[in-house]
């Protein structure tokens, strides 16, 4: 996706929808940029809301794409037919078990329960199905709620990552990157 394509999306027609995407856009292109490296075939994103993100997601990922929410009547975005909605709590065995069924992937985009306690479950349920080389990125994590920024300092500390990458330019709130070994 290059950056002309990119801005077609996030500013352009979501479906005919008001909504905008909650990103900030010098944020979300430096994680895009990332993704055009790594040219993934499967995503899986936890938190979709409207579908913003995930309408970025299915431009990116050349066989599917899992989205997961505890309310997909939300969505409101036109999805394409290589994602799959997934409606059900992150914490859920089961909505664990459809995930790992349709895995492994190569990107996964944590934004769902921003409490420190879902966040650290979504990791630990969530980043094994990620193939080695692949990434996982994290929303939120400069933002003012204790979750992500709290968990992703831990992910760090205990150098559980070989690569982590922040961005929080332009009044974003920071979306780390990590590559799972
Ligand atoms: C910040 S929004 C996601 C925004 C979206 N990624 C974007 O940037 O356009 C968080 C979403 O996570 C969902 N959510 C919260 N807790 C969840 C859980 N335990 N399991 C699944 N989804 C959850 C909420 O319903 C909400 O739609």
């Amino acid at each position: 996706m290059n950056r002309k394509e990119f801005d077609q999306v996030f500013n352009g027609d979501l479906g005919g929808m008001n909504e905008k995407i909650a990103q900030d856009p010098e944020e979300l292109w430096s994680v895009v940029q990332r993704l055009n490296n790594l040219q993934p075939k499967r995503i899986l994103e936890i938190g979709v809301n409207f579908g913003g993100t995930t309408r970025i997601w299915q431009e990116i990922a050349s066989e599917l794409v899992i989205a997961l929410d505890l309310d997909i009547s939300k969505v409101t975005v036109a999805l394409s037919e290589n994602v799959r909605l997934v409606e059900g709590d992150s914490t859920d065995p089961e909505i664990i078990a459809i995930a790992k069924e349709l895995g492994p992937y190569d990107f996964l985009f944590i934004d769902g329960g921003h409490t420190y306690e879902i966040a650290r479950a979504d990791w630990n349920n969530y980043s094994p199905m990620v193939r080695p080389g692949g990434l996982i990125g994290f929303h939120d994590v400069k933002a003012p709620i204790p979750g992500p920024h709290t968990l992703v300092k831990e992910i760090r500390e205990a150098g559980a990552c070989c690569e982590l990458f922040i961005d929080g330019k332009g009044g974003g709130m920071g979306t780390a990157l990590i590559t799972r070994i």
